[in-house]
């Protein structure tokens, strides 16, 4: 059973976790999109892992782990990330992969970003980690790929005219010095050193005759309100975060592909700018903030925080074919004395059903709540669906008709552990 697991709001819905679990029944974990943008916590025991490009599913002995062609790669932060695996004794050398399409993140890349934005008049609040302009370059043809490292010829070749570019746009649109080709070429040529025998083609991996019979789990990072074409642009990221979006990062087709599973917080937040018709007012917003934890895993940003948003979340069901949900964080709702699950918007006296695409209609309509009472504290007894409060089951239940998908799984704490399975 092959499965593509998404995020179905503006990311940070907790699919670390979720992958984490599906990871046990999987052969093959692959990434197909995004950099390290991106931020999966895994607890396991005492200890916490924090990964921005390898797979989760490295923590699990025996899994083949895949970074795919779709996504940009910092080769410094994978550095580093191989190192920490190391460090703590995961045995991961013959098996992890890296796809030699996969677009790398170049040190002009993250200046641009971090230019680009302190010059923009409406600011995105990007990462800042060159995530923007990569994309670019692999979309106007002049990216640089894995497979150039390992062919210094080329690379030199390729870089030189990426410089010789962008060291003019450089100096004359935003007065910085430019970048030296002799210092990129060492530095990423020793990179490829470090990466070359994990480097291959993992298209030919994920299609061949052992893969056809195995399960393969393709996760997303992100969430679909930051995908470049259905989330809300200009506030998105740069890449295919929705279902789609795993076929072409990894060369599985479609046909292949089995299964959506999309992951929800049973409340939403969003990191950046960007519209959030359903957010909490500045007092609330905080006290939820602190009791979620709701800081990025990548940037530590405050995240900002809202009631769950069922138009964003039924317009996600659809763009990504989700037929399973599963629901996380629902223990942070504890304790509150009403809920609310947003199920329609207003806008300028019309009931609005569907996700609207007029940027103005977004950013001002309001949204239509349907209350429901709250419940207790639960502590970390609960281990089935049945020993949930009945008012947290009620609370489920109608998330499930308003999205009409099913939930299969319900996370109520940080650790493996504290997962319900439906
Ligand atoms: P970029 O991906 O760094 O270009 O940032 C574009 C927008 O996407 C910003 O609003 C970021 O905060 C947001 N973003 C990017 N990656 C993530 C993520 O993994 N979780 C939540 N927001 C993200």
């Amino acid at each position: 059973m092959n499965i593509v697991l998404v995020g179905m709001q503006w990311g940070d819905e907790g699919k670390g976790k979720i992958i984490d679990v599906l990871s046990e029944k999987a052969d093959y974990v692959v990434r197909y999109q995004g950099g390290n943008n991106a931020g999966h916590t895994v607890v396991v025991g005492e200890k916490e892992y924090i990964f921005h490009l390898i797979p989760s599913g490295i923590l699990h002995p025996g899994k083949i782990c895949c970074i795919g062609n779709g996504v940009v790669i910092d080769p410094e932060v994978l550095k580093k990330e191989l190192q920490e695996l190391e460090k703590n004794g995961i045995d991961f050398k013959n098996r992890f992969k890296i796809s030699t399409l996969a677009h790398l993140i170049m040190p002009y890349h993250k200046n641009l970003d971090q230019l680009r934005e302190t010059k923009r008049k409406n600011k995105i609040g990007t990462t800042g980690r060159g995530i923007g302009p990569c994309y670019a370059d692999k979309i106007n043809r002049c990216g640089i790929r894995m497979v150039d490292l390992l062919n210094p010829r080329i690379f030199s070749e390729k870089l030189k005219d990426n410089l010789k570019e962008k060291n003019e746009i450089f100096k004359k649109v935003y007065a910085h010095p430019g970048f030296n080709f002799q210092k990129i070429y060492r530095q990423y040529l020793e990179y490829g050193k470090l990466f070359k025998n994990y480097i291959c083609n993992t298209a030919l991996l994920l299609n061949g005759t052992d893969s056809k019979e195995s399960d393969i789990l393709l996760e997303g990072a992100q969430g679909t309100f930051l995908d470049i074409d259905f989330g809300t642009y200009p506030f998105v990221t740069s890449s295919s975060a929705t279902s789609g979006g795993a076929c072409i990062g990894t060369g599985i087709p479609p046909v292949r592909i089995d299964k959506v599973i999309g992951v929800c917080k049973a409340y939403t937040t969003r990191v950046g700018e960007g519209p959030f018709p359903t957010e909490f007012g500045e007092d609330f917003g905080k006290f939820m903030r602190d009791k979620g934890n709701e800081f990025g895993a990548t940037t530590g940003r405050p995240r900002r925080c809202g009631w769950f948003d069922a138009v964003i979340a039924r317009e996600s069901v659809m763009l990504n074919g989700i037929s399973e949900l599963a629901i996380t964080k629902m223990d942070i709702l504890d304790g509150l004395e009403k809920v609310k699950i947003c199920v329609a918007y207003k806008y300028k006296g019309k009931l609005i059903k569907n996700f609207p695409h007029d940027f103005e209609m977004l950013n001002k309509a309001k949204p239509v709540y349907k209350e429901m009472a709250g419940w207790p504290n639960q502590g970390d007894k609960v281990i089935t669906f049945n020993q949930l409060h009945p008012n947290a089951r009620a609370y489920l239940a109608e998330l499930q008709k308003l999205l009409k998908a099913k939930i299969t799984m319900v996370s109520i704490g940080s650790s493996r552990k504290s997962t319900i399975f439906i």
